[in-house]
């Protein structure tokens, strides 16, 4: 019996280490337990995954939830989960295609005239790493569904946000943008061998800059955009990757992966928090990793690349270019 005894405290303590060690750095639970009654919220590829449960919560919590999705009979399927799961009848399905600006447009027209206010919009909605495939528009996937096409959404949204004031835009973000970088030269990679990984990276950087953008022209308007990295969650997200297909590697980095990736509801919890804390109501142009406001990556705090971006996005979707708020520091309404 004495033999086994080291062994066996031994790997208790491995598992208990383990455990602790899977819940520090997946992160916790939105602190706040405030309710949203009478505020719409709208969720951007909303069928699955982190968007899904962040529907979920922000249904369960008595908002009215617009599911914004590409494939309507997905939409429908999730939106009646989550209204099963919560009880609130308030959550419905609408079309929303984010790699075409007519659909993007289509989308804005129907909420501007059908809904009263929109009180939060979640950006939440990404393809990664997919082959060199182009939008509608033929622009790069990744930059055209990830920024452009959320770029397109939120502004034509904008004066719905306002209206709505105290309001919120969310900004799913990630990690990744540390790696990435804005080719002015070649945005939509026409002129560069395809690289699937740092196209990612860079439509992810570019959402971080168009958040600081954003944040500085509604200085002042009671709208408030933060973005955010959900942390590392098991969802769909990587279906176009080698490592989602293989069986080979998720069987050899099965451990790592259940050591270190959220589950989908647990990753839904940053967006959570920064969609209803009352702590947060003010707070805008910040990046978060999870639940903690951080420093992004130096290029993502450059404002001459935000400012150039906004612009290079804004001729790319056809948005006139409104004319530069001065960079006095004091709030500028508009
Ligand atoms: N999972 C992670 O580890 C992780 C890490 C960092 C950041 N993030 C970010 O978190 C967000 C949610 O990702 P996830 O992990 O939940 O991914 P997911 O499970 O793949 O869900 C992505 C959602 O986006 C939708 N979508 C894709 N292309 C679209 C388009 N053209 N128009 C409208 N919707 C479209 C998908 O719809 P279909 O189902 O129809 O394809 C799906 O509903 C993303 O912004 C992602 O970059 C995730």
């Amino acid at each position: 019996m004495n033999r086994y005894l080291l062994p066996v405290s031994m790997l208790g303590t491995a598992v208990g280490g383990a455990v602790l060690l899977k819940d520090y750095v997946t992160g916790g639970i939105c602190p706040s337990k405030a309710t949203i009654p009478g505020k719409t919220v709208i969720v951007t590829g909303a069928n699955t995954g982190i968007g899904k449960q962040t529907a979920l919560e922000l249904a369960r919590r008595g908002g009215r939830v617009i599911l914004a999705c590409r494939d309507m009979e997905k939409c429908e399927v999730a939106a009646q989960d989550i209204r099963g799961e919560t009880l609130n009848p308030r959550v419905s399905a609408r079309h929303l295609d984010l790699a075409s600006l007519r659909s993007v447009r289509e989308f804005a027209a129907k909420i501007i005239k059908e809904e009263e206010r929109v009180d939060i919009l979640i950006n939440n909605a990404a393809v990664m790493r997919c082959p060199h495939w182009a939008t509608e528009d033929g622009f790069e996937m990744q930059l055209g569904v990830n920024h452009l096409g959320h770029f397109l959404l939120t502004n034509l949204l904008l004066d719905k946000l306002k209206a709505s004031a105290p309001s919120r835009v969310i900004n799913l973000s990630s990690l990744a943008h540390v790696a990435g970088h804005i080719d002015f030269d070649d945005l939509n990679w026409q002129k560069r061998k395809y690289n699937t990984k740092a196209a990612y990276c860079q439509s992810k950087l570019a959402v971080v800059l168009f958040t600081k953008e954003l944040s500085r022209r509604l200085q002042g308007t009671g709208v408030t955009v933060n973005a955010v990295h959900p942390g590392v969650a098991r969802t769909e997200l990587g279906r176009h990757t080698g490592m989602h297909n293989s069986t080979f590697s998720s069987f050899t980095l099965g451990p790592v992966f259940w050591l270190l990736v959220k589950s989908p509801q647990l990753a839904a919890q940053p967006s959570t928090y920064l969609a209803v804390a009352e702590e947060l109501e003010g707070v805008s142009g910040k990046y978060f990793d999870g639940l903690k406001e951080k420093a992004p990556a130096p290029e993502a705090e450059d404002e001459e690349v935000a400012q150039r971006l906004w612009a290079e996005s804004a001729h790319l979707v056809g948005l006139d270019v409104a004319p530069e708020p001065p960079h006095t520091g004091q709030s500028c309404p508009r």
